[in-house]
């Protein structure tokens, strides 16, 4: 599936379920001082959660992002991994004071495994480590696995806020297996290893609390969901590539750098040649 039919797909079937459209906002936010670019899909939203008039109550949106510097940055991983970028296109669904935990992880697996039929055996997930909400979700509504649901810390599945405020809450991440191939190796891989086996691509974020600039955290006025998948990792588990650098995100990029350097995209440059993709992209 080519990446410009996943992004119709996805604001397709969360239309179909009442969501808005809303354009990617721009990627220097014009609203919050506090961040220098817009860094997820619900940047453009943190106001709803906190009491600001609500047009709609559900949204969703295909958010070009940078993470360039400051928290959340991955610009020093690009080139070292093959699967973060300094821009990417989140693709979310957000509600704000409507649906909650049940109805975002049924939206999520019915989108994944109904609309796009990727394979459900190797899927996992995590959740925050108290979340029993949302464990028993993916175990007794969804199916899951108990083998295939992972309870993880504040490092993995708590998400926000973006900037120095706003709303946060415990998250429950979804991650392709891609096998032991892809792998560190280490008896103990598994969900949470920073290796390339287990790939996270959906992170769905239940944000309750408005984090206050002194890091206090108050009950957030609407709680609701706050989701974000990689348009680029999920474009490379639908294309059957090896990476997020073969999909056709980045394949004319590839064909421009050897045409221009005059170098051929091998193993040992693969790194510099994603290094300068990424970063064009970005600039671009
Ligand atoms: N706001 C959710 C995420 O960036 O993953």
């Amino acid at each position: 599936m080519k990446s410009a039919e996943i992004r119709k797909a996805f604001l397709d079937f969360f239309k179909q379920k009442g969501h808005t459209i809303v354009k990617s906002d721009n990627l220097v936010p014009q609203k919050d001082p506090s961040l220098l670019f817009t860094t997820a899909g619900m940047v453009q939203f943190k106001p709803l959660w906190i009491g600001a008039p609500l047009e709609y109550s559900r949204a969703v949106s295909i958010q070009k992002c940078l993470r360039a510097g400051g928290k959340g940055s991955d610009l020093e991983n690009v080139g070292k991994t093959l699967r973060h970028h300094t821009f990417f296109e989140m693709l979310g669904n957000f509600s704000f004071g409507d649906y909650f935990k049940k109805e975002a992880i049924e939206f999520a697996w019915e989108f994944l495994i109904h609309v796009l039929k990727i394979d459900k055996e190797p899927l996992w997930v995590s959740v925050y480590k108290n979340d029993d909400e949302a464990y028993d979700i993916w175990h007794k509504v969804i199916g899951l696995p108990k083998g295939r649901i992972v309870r993880l810390g504040d490092k993995d599945n708590f998400w926000g806020p973006a900037g120095d405020a706003g709303a946060c809450g415990p998250s429950s991440e979804i991650y392709i297996d891609l096998g032991p191939k892809k792998g560190c190796g280490r008896p103990d891989c598994s969900v949470g290893c920073d290796c390339e086996r287990y790939l996270e691509f959906w992170n769905i974020v239940f944000p309750q609390f408005d984090q206050q600039k002194d890091g206090t955290r108050l009950a957030l006025e609407r709680r609701g969901i706050d989701t974000g998948m990689g348009l680029e990792r999920l474009s490379f588990i639908m294309q059957d590539v090896n990476n997020n650098y073969e999909t056709d995100l980045f394949k004319p990029i590839i064909s421009a750098i050897q045409k221009i350097s005059n170098v051929k995209y091998s193993t040992a440059n693969k790194p510099a040649f994603h290094v300068i993709a990424d970063h064009i992209r970005a600039l671009t």
